[in-house]
């Protein structure tokens, strides 16, 4: 290959290059083309390991040729590289910042906290305060002042979980709450007490030995049946939306007179009857009444000026229904339930 020829494909490769890494758009390519042409096995060294079979003259004229394309494209590289960076810093000022970012993957409180936290500030809204007490309870709050005669079944040792006989007990609902409430603070009164309960049972898809249970107790002047669905009804809608149906029926409990329950019509199957309803339909959700006057007197409550309505509810039952779990173990062991509640 005579000298001439030589130069000709040194200024193709020139040119070549030139136009490439014009075209070029990130610095992981323009190191490419440096690779290319530039580098120790690049094009322009191949030309350069030709020099040696040429002579002197020759090879002093096509060296300083070959010095000159990389010079070339070199400084091209330079010029290439700087564009990019502006461009890049151009690229992050036009970033919208007010986008939103991405969010990490987060947990969410329980199920059951989301509701208790609604019903209470739904409670909140209607004038309640949020309310506590201890689990570990004495006989007299968890029985004997709620009016419950000594020799009523809720007293049997199968039903109880006692701490120190006949004494102290793991209070079996959240009622106990109300007699402390009564004891300790000025009337009127309107509270709520979300909390948990015990008892003796054996553990299956809708019972456990421990639960939730929501307690509601007002007592003020005037206070009726009327005050107190209207209230429980107002809670039903507010739990399951406005078309929810509820119906009371008359029932006993030992520390009310009258005494009801309220049932809604089954969310799963409308009222048609299914297995979560046991095909009647309707879920009782709720006992509820206006307070004995036996359990009023216990409490020092002057029955002539005061009267008062309680409720209290299975916790636990009122969020499987919200949220269509079907077995109450869920909500308690660490197994996620996002399928459920998605
Ligand atoms: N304490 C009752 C239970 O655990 C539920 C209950 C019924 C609470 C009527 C009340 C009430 O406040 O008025 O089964």
């Amino acid at each position: 290959m005579n000298i001439d020829l030589k130069i000709t494909k040194l200024n193709q490769i020139r040119d070549k290059a030139l136009s490439d890494i014009e075209k070029i758009s990130s610095s992981d390519d323009l190191n490419k083309a440096k690779v290319q042409y530039l580098g120790r096995k690049g094009e322009l060294n191949q030309q350069s390991k030709e020099l040696k079979k040429l002579v002197l003259e020759d090879r002093q004229q096509l060296g300083r040729v070959i010095n000159q394309v990389k010079t070339e494209i070199q400084q091209v590289l330079t010029t290439r590289k700087k564009e990019l960076e502006q461009s890049g810093t151009k690229e992050l000022d036009q970033t919208d910042t007010s986008l939103p970012g991405i969010r990490p993957q987060t947990g969410f409180l329980h199920p059951s906290t989301q509701v208790m936290r609604q019903v209470n500030s739904f409670f909140r809204y209607l004038g309640y305060s949020v309310y506590e007490g201890p689990e570990i309870e004495t006989d007299d709050n968890n029985f004997a002042k709620l009016n419950l005669p000594l020799d009523h079944p809720a007293r049997d040792l199968a039903d109880t979980l006692y701490i120190k006989e006949p004494d102290y007990l793991l209070r079996t609902h959240t009622s106990s709450v109300e007699i402390r409430a009564m004891l300790n603070e000025k009337l009127p009164l309107r509270i709520v007490v979300p909390g948990k309960v015990y008892r003796n049972e054996t553990t299956n898809t809708t019972n456990n030995s421990m639960f939730y249970q929501y307690e509601g107790l007002v007592v003020d002047k005037n206070i009726n049946m009327s005050s107190l669905k209207g209230t429980l009804v107002a809670l039903a809608k507010f739990l399951y939306g406005e078309e929810v149906k509820t119906r009371f029926r008359c029932k006993y409990y030992p520390q009310v007179e009258p005494g009801a329950g309220m049932d809604i019509q089954c969310t799963f199957c409308g009222g048609k009857g299914c297995p979560v309803c046991k095909h009647r339909g309707w879920i009782e959700v709720l006992g509820a009444g206006m307070v004995h006057p036996n359990t009023l007197k216990a409490c020092k409550v002057d029955t002539n000026k005061w009267s008062g309505f309680a409720f209290g509810m299975g916790f636990d039952r009122l969020v499987m229904l919200k949220y269509g779990i079907s077995d109450v173990r869920k909500l308690y062991n660490g197994e996620l339930v996002i399928e459920e509640i998605a």
